[in-house]
Formats: structure tokens, C-alpha cells, sequence
């Protein structure tokens, strides 16, 4: 059953009910200013930090679910309603929403009244906008008041919702004209204010919201729209919200704009005030009038879409498959943006309050976006690196807002350096940039201790090389990538963390053979990379390379020994000596991640190993719905495991289907020469190949979700945790690079192709390191091997040589076939 459908011209997911089975999200804004905006006008809005700088207040685990936004209360003679249907909930006789890239048009009529209201977020204005477009499509005259509603939010949002013996006493205001200014705390330590204001004359307006929604209501049925009259209500202390009351007389057949603006202003410290008390209003006065007319919102309108367009021309692609090209094209890479944004801080199961940026959350959004947004890249990675300590180890997280590491967290991820490697090599291949190694990067933020990113790299390495336990694997430390498997942390006392309650002796036993997997995976591009640096590899760049060499050796060698089962790759070994992830075990006996992982890093290819680890996972972990973390499920809690053993069975990283490493499994079964099977799996977990089944999906089917219950959950299927996810870059790397096969190297993109031949033939237009490569791929899945032709000539190997920046390059890809072979073996 389906909610809506995809209009793929327009490049938006039309929502025609508004009642979905969750709020189905889109956000707003690129790059400070960032709007969640539901299917029912639900969702919050900040600037730069979601918990700090929040400028409406959004209410988690309300009922319904969804509450606060930006809303409007029609009163057409007596008739109160809400075009996005929240918050009254009157019967609206037609609705529709349209999320685009940026943008939502929310649609609803009722009573020959049509409400269409337009909200976006300008590519370079920290504000909200909200073109409302109120229509009378009767044959009668309409007079209708209409009022607008949002909720101020004290700025910092936990203290927001923690600390009211304070907070209900600051609340203020100033009004202007049709400006309302939210200026609490103002007086003392910020500079920044919040205001609301709409471009014409009003009939009146609330800032209190007691007032607006009188004693013992609901909001639905709020005082001030149902008796069609503003009080012009100044709060003071309580609850401060913006509302205008707006009169309109509307023949039959006309329209009327309005210009809704929810902005934020910064005034310089020294001069906040113009006189005592009065709050400085020139900057915000300025972003109003660049929005005061309907075609200077057009304009920002058609500036949001000329951006997405430009963006995503960079890689395109035309096959037979209309899911997979909206996939591709579209859904894919802009959740590849919103999670490169936010990482996994602000959506509607993050509150945006608890977690920052993530070191190794960030480091793999970069495979999503890099192709995209490659300045915006470079810095990211420069922010991460700087938040590693001297001894290659990194914090956790850091707030965007300070870009400085979290205390409270600190580090003892093990896996995460490793990240960094993959990030910064992911980046020289897509850019061609090596200047960025030679930038001088603090550790632990301070610049005292800035070394050449380089550096950074190496310092990762020896993290991993200079941490082994027993068996010659990495040391896991708190976690690895799966938060969740806790071997450090024997935590029987509820409340207490499980990641960072560190009691189980000095951690130099638990052993994780994810870590050595992607150990294996990521050192043979620094090794490559310190081979051909264009300034020609000096004496220590060599010698480096080849102490990385012996090292992956070592480390290849001890997965052979301790990480392998028999059947497939172990997942760690205990503090107690004992291997998790076992045949031995009775339940956990198989997990996803070092399967992918490993095989991705070619272990056990050559000797069928890898075969069978991924017949393993097929046999034990595959249903409809996608790829199970583990099985079986833990039926109990493990002091010995921690945290995964919490959650029933079937959910988050007990058996899950935690979509995140899916792709990982998809791209080893390309190495291991299986597409067909690679595609099936990417088709379970991709979001538009789950739209026909949304009711029992549930969660947006145009985003990627962190979880979808596994089999063994009583709801397998429902999918949980949409949009902040490391899914989005994940998917687009396993689709892009390994199915169609048209990755970056360090020399040339690679033409690789592995998508099964009942995808037919297709074609990408790949722009890279400034050209344009107009790509064929004819008869993909009936080899392996395939002739390469660039620009009419033939070229030996897989890799168009990087061309000038404008040029356009024709390339085919034509399959070999092999007579009797459909898929050779690598
Ligand atoms: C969450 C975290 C991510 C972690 C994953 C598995 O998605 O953001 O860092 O790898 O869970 O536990
Ligand atoms: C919880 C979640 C896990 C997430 C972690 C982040 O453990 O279950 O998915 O990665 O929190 O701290």
C-alpha cells in the first residue's frame, strides 16, 4: 500500500494523505540554517547547532506524535481549519504534499478555500519562508482571518525542556509592524534573536501563548482562531510564541500571496542595543526585504532548484529501471547531503541534543559526497583530523558549533581512526587534490600540535598496530563500528552508560575482527597513496609503505588464524578469551559485519572462503526484508556483550536489519563475483523498491531508515530511525561504484561494471575532477570482463585516464562474452 507516489520529472514525493503511519520528513536549508519539516507542517528549525541555537520548539513522544510547527489556523466564518491538516484536524475536502530538494508545498482545501503554502529554506538566508497562496475557488465571496502559529523554543534545547523554574520566567518579545522579534535571553549573553514577520499590514497579533490558546485547551482548538479575534498578547516570562492574524476578502477566483519569513539575525556584541533595552534590528530589517515580494521568493525558489540541478548533474544515469534511476539520481544523494549536514544529530529520532557530529559517522558520509560538494569535503575532514589525539586515537564526537571534540564521550572507539583513512583516500581519488595532505592539521584542537594531515593518516595506523590483543587483532576498546557490542564494559546497573563505564580490567584482551577486516580494507590505499604522490614518494614515504605492507600482512595473517570460523569470519573474541561470533556460540553465532567487511578487503577471495562466508549470510542472515545483523538473536542479556543484548530480539543491533552495512555485503558480493545477488539485496533495503509496502515499512519511502526489524521481531519489516543514517553513503557507494561500476581512483575512474544482466544496458554522465564522462555500458552481467573504448580509441584495463577540466569523454564499456561462462570468477 502506498501514501503517495514519486513524480519523477519534478523531482519531488507526493504525499496524498496526510495520514501516513509516521510524520514523513523533509529538510530544509544547506548549509547553517536547517528546517525538519513533516507532511503536517511538523518539525523544528535552527541555526548551525541543534541544540544550541533552536529557534522553535518541537515536542518528541507527544500525541499524537509530530507536534509543533509552523502552522496556520483558517477561520472562514466560523470554520476553523488547517491547510496541512495538524494542528485542528478538520476534514479537508482535498490535500496534497510535495517534498522537493529544499523545498515542501503543502496543499489543502476545504470549503472552496485552498491554502498551497510553500516552505524553503534560501540557498544563503538563515530563515525560513512560507509563501502562502490562499485561493477561493467558490462561487461566493470569502472573508476569511487567518492566523499564523509557532512556538519559540528557549534557545538551548535541553535546558529548553529541563530547566522551567528558570525558563518560564524569560520569555520577551518586541513587536514591530508586522515583525515579531523573539528576543529572550537577549539582554544578557547573545547576540542573536529570532523573528517571525509576514509582508503585509495585520490585523493584529499573539506572542503568548496562553493567551492564544486559552486555559485547559488543545491546541486544535485554540481561543484566539476559533473566536476569529487576535489580542495583541505581549508575553512575559511563560511560553512565547508568534502568531499574525491576517484579513482577507477574496472574491470567487481570486488569490492572495502572503510572505511568511521565520528568520535569525546576529548583531555585533558592542553595539547589540541602538538604545538601553532597545534590541539592534537593521540586519534583521535587511534579510526582511529581500523577501517581501512573490517574485523575490521565486527567485530564491528558482536559485535553490539551479543548485540541486547543478549538483546532482554530476552523475546521472539512464537504465531501464525507473527505481533505480530515481534512486540514483535523485533520493540517494540528497539524503547523502542531509546526513554529510547533521550527521546523526537532528531528525525524528535524534533530538539533536544529545549527539554531535560523529568522527566515524562523518568520515563515511564523505563517500556519499564528495563527488558533490568536494570544497565542502576538504574541510570536513580537516575539522574531523583535528579532533584526533597525538596518539592516533580520536574523540567520539564534537559540536559543530565549536568544532571542538566532546569531553563528556572523549575516545575509545577503536575503529574510528581507521575512518579517517578511508575518508581522506576517498577524497584524493574523487579530487585529485594531494595538497591536502601536506595541510597542517592540530591534534586534539590544539594548534600547537598541528601536523601535515599526512601525518594524521599515519598516527591512525599505528592506533590500530600499536593496540593488539592476544591474537594479533586490533584491541576493540568501548566499541567498534557496532556501538552496541560492548566487551570492555560489564554494566549490570541500569542507567549506567554502556560504552563509556569502563570496569573490565585494562581492555587489552576483546579482540575485534571488524577492526582487522577494515585494517585490511583501508590500508592498501595508503599504501597507494604514499607510493604516488606526485611529488615523487621520498626515502620515508617508501620505507612507510613498506612497513604498512608487512603490517597488512600480519594482520591478514591473523584473520586467517583468529578470525575465521570454518564457516565464515568470527566478529571478535571476548574479554574472557572467547570468540563471539561463532559456530561455538549458542546464539550470535554469525554476524554481518566482518563478512562484508573482510570480503571487501579481499580476504578469502582467492580462496573461496569469501564464497562461503557470503553463502553463510545468505543461508542464515537474508530475508525479504533484508540482511539481519546477526542470528540467532540474543534471547538474553549478556553482561559479557553489553548494550546489543539489551534490545529484544529482532531490533537495532540484536538481529536487526541494520541497514547500514547491507551495502557492505551488496559490494563484497560484486568482488565475489555474485551481481545478481548483489542487486537483490540492494533492492530490499532501497526505500523506492519499498514504497509499494509502506504500511508495513512505515517510515518515509524515499529516504533510507538506520533499522528495519528483523525476522526476528514480531513487526520484521517495520523500518525505524529514517534519514540520519550512514545507509545514505553507504548505498550510493555500493550503487555507484561497485553495481554500475563507475568509481574514482587515484589515476582515472574506474569503469567496472556489476550490475546483473537483467538490468539491461544503461548509461551515466559522471562528472569528474571537472570533466564530463558520458559513459555506455552495454551487456553488464554476462561478464565480468569487458573491452574499454575512451573516445573511439581502445584502452587496456579498467581506467579512463583523467582528462582536462570542461572536456567531455565518450566511453563505452562492452562486455566480453565468454562462450560458455555467464560470470566469470575473479
Ligand atoms: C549508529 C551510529 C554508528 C554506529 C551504528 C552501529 O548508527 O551512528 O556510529 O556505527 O549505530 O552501532
Ligand atoms: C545506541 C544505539 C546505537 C548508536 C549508539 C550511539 O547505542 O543503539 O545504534 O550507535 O547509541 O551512541
Amino acid at each position: 500500500m502506498q501514501f503517495g507516489f514519486f513524480d519523477d520529472a519534478a523531482r519531488e514525493y507526493v504525499i496524498t494523505t496526510p495520514d501516513t503511519p509516521m510524520p514523513w520528513l523533509n529538510y530544509l536549508g544547506n548549509s547553517a540554517f536547517f528546517s525538519l519539516l513533516s507532511h503536517r507542517a511538523g518539525g523544528y528549525c535552527f541555526h548551525t547547532d541543534a541544540r544550541l541555537r533552536r529557534l522553535t520548539r518541537f515536542r518528541y513522544n507527544d500525541i499524537p506524535a509530530d507536534s509543533n510547527g509552523r502552522y496556520l489556523f483558517v477561520n472562514d466564518g466560523g470554520d476553523v481549519w488547517s491547510p496541512s491538516f495538524a494542528p485542528v484536524g478538520a476534514t479537508l475536502d482535498s490535500y496534497e504534499c510535495r517534498h522537493g530538494l529544499g523545498y515542501t508545498r503543502i496543499t489543502g482545501t476545504r470549503g472552496g478555500v485552498e491554502v498551497a503554502t510553500l516552505f524553503l529554506v534560501p540557498l544563503d538566508d538563515p530563515a525560513e519562508l512560507h509563501q502562502v497562496t490562499v485561493t477561493n475557488h467558490s462561487d461566493a465571496v470569502k472573508e476569511l482571518t487567518l492566523f499564523s502559529y509557532l512556538e519559540f523554543c528557549l534557545w538551548d534545547a535541553l535546558d529548553d525542556q529541563t530547566n522551567y523554574q528558570r525558563n518560564l520566567s524569560l520569555a520577551e518579545v518586541e513587536v514591530e509592524g508586522s515583525t515579531i522579534y523573539h528576543t529572550t535571553e537577549y539582554r544578557e549573553r547573545r547576540n542573536h534573536l529570532a523573528f517571525y514577520s509576514v509582508n503585509c499590514p495585520i490585523a493584529g497579533f499573539d506572542t503568548d501563548r496562553d493567551t492564544f490558546v486559552g486555559r485547559w485547551r488543545p491546541l486544535a482548538q485554540a481561543e484566539v482562531p476559533h473566536s476569529g479575534a487576535p489580542r495583541n498578547s505581549l508575553v512575559s516570562g511563560w511560553y512565547p510564541i508568534g502568531s499574525h492574524a491576517i484579513t482577507l476578502r477574496l472574491e470567487p477566483g481570486e488569490s492572495r500571496d502572503l510572505v511568511f519569513i521565520l528568520g535569525y539575525a546576529e548583531n555585533p556584541p558592542e553595539a547589540k542595543f541602538v538604545a538601553p533595552g532597545v534590541v539592534r534590528k537593521d540586519p534583521a530589517r535587511a534579510l526582511l526585504a529581500r523577501y517581501q515580494t512573490v517574485a523575490q521568493v521565486d527567485a530564491a525558489m528558482a536559485a535553490l532548484r539551479g543548485y540541486w540541478d547543478s549538483l546532482l548533474d554530476g552523475f546521472q544515469l539512464r537504465s531501464a529501471d525507473p527505481l533505480l534511476d530515481r534512486s540514483v539520481n535523485t533520493w540517494n544523494p540528497y539524503q547523502c547531503m542531509t546526513t554529510f549536514n547533521l550527521s546523526r544529530s537532528a531528525s525524528g529520532f535524534e533530538t539533536g541534543i544529545g549527539r554531535g557530529m560523529g568522527f566515524r559517522d562523518s568520515n563515511q558520509d564523505l563517500l556519499g559526497i564528495v563527488w558533490m560538494l568536494p570544497e565542502r569535503s576538504r574541510q570536513r575532514i580537516l575539522d574531523l583530523a583535528a579532533t584526533q589525539f597525538p596518539d592516533g586515537s580520536a574523540y567520539h564526537q564534537y559540536q559543530p558549533l565549536t568544532k571542538r571534540g566532546n569531553h563528556a564521550l572523549g575516545s575509545g572507539f577503536n575503529d574510528d581512526p581507521l575512518w579517517l583513512i578511508v575518508g581522506v583516500c576517498h577524497y584524493l581519488k574523487e579530487t585529485g587534490d594531494w595538497s591536502i595532505l601536506d595541510e597542517q592539521v592540530p591534534f586534539d584542537n590544539d594548534p600547537a600540535l598541528a601536523k601535515p594531515l599526512l601525518d594524521h593518516l599515519i598516527a591512525s595506523y599505528q592506533y590500530v598496530v600499536t593496540n593488539l590483543g592476544p591474537h594479533g587483532l586490533p584491541l576493540i576498546g568501548r566499541a567498534d563500528w557496532n556501538d552496541c557490542l560492548n566487551l570492555n564494559c560489564f554494566s549490570d546497573l541500569p542507567g549506567e552508560s554502556f560504552q563509556t563505564t569502563a570496569n573490565r580490567g585494562d581492555g587489552r584482551v576483546a579482540e575485534s575482527v571488524f577492526i582487522a577486516g577494515l585494517f585490511c580494507y583501508a590500508l592498501p590505499d595508503l599504501i597507494a597513496v604514499l607510493r604516488n604522490r606526485p611529488a615523487g614518494a621520498g626515502t620515508d614515504e617508501l620505507a612507510l609503505a613498506a612497513e604498512l605492507e608487512q603490517a597488512l600482512a600480519a594482520m591478514t595473517a591473523a584473520v586467517d588464524v583468529a578470525g575465521w570460523d570454518g564457516g565464515w569470519f568470527r566478529r571478535a573474541w571476548d574479554a574472557f578469551g572467547e570468540p563471539v561470533g561463532s559456530a561455538a556460540n549458542a546464539e550470535g553465532q554469525l554476524y554481518i559485519e566482518p563478512q562484508g567487511m573482510c570480503v571487501m578487503a579481499g580476504l578469502g577471495v582467492s580462496d573461496g572462503r569469501a564464497r562461503r562466508a557470503l553463502d553463510a549470510v545468505e543461508a542464515r542472515l537474508a530475508s525479504e526484508h533484508g540482511i539481519a545483523l546477526l542470528a540467532p538473536a540474543y534471547t538474553s542479556y549478556h553482561l559479557e556483550l553489553g548494550e546489543i543484548s539489551s534490545y529484544p530480539p529482532g531490533y537495532k543491533e540484536n538481529g536487526g536489519i541494520f541497514c547500514h552495512n547491507n551495502p557492505w555485503v551488496i559490494i563484497a558480493e560484486t568482488i565475489a563475483g555474485s551481481p545478481e545477488r548483489a542487486f537483490d539485496y540492494y533492492r530490499r533495503i532501497t526505500p523506492a523498491y519499498r514504497e509499494a509496502i509502506s504500511e508495513v515499512h512505515g517510515q518515509e519511502p524515499y529516504v533510507y531508515s538506520q533499522m528495519i526489524a528483523g525476522p526476528e521481531a514480531p513487526r520484521h519489516g517495520q523500518a525505524k530511525n529514517s534519514w540520519l543514517t550512514g545507509t545514505a553513503a553507504w548505498a550510493y557507494h555500493a550503487v555507484t561504484s561497485w553495481l554500475l561500476g563507475v568509481r574514482p581512483g587515484l589515476d582515472g575512474l574506474v569503469i567496472c561494471p556489476r550490475m546483473p544482466s537483467s538490468a539491461g544496458d544503461y548509461e551515466v554522465t559522471r562528472r569528474y575532477r571537472g570533466a564530463t564522462y558520458h559513459i555506455r555500458v552495454i551487456g553488464s552481467g554476462t561478464s565480468a570482463a569487458g573491452r574499454l573504448t575512451v573516445d573511439g580509441q581502445p584502452v587496456d584495463g579498467e581506467v579512463v585516464p583523467v582528462a582536462a577540466p570542461g572536456e567531455v569523454i565518450e566511453v563505452v564499456w562492452s562486455a566480453l562474452r565468454s562462450p560458455k561462462s555467464s560470470v566469470s570468477q575473479e
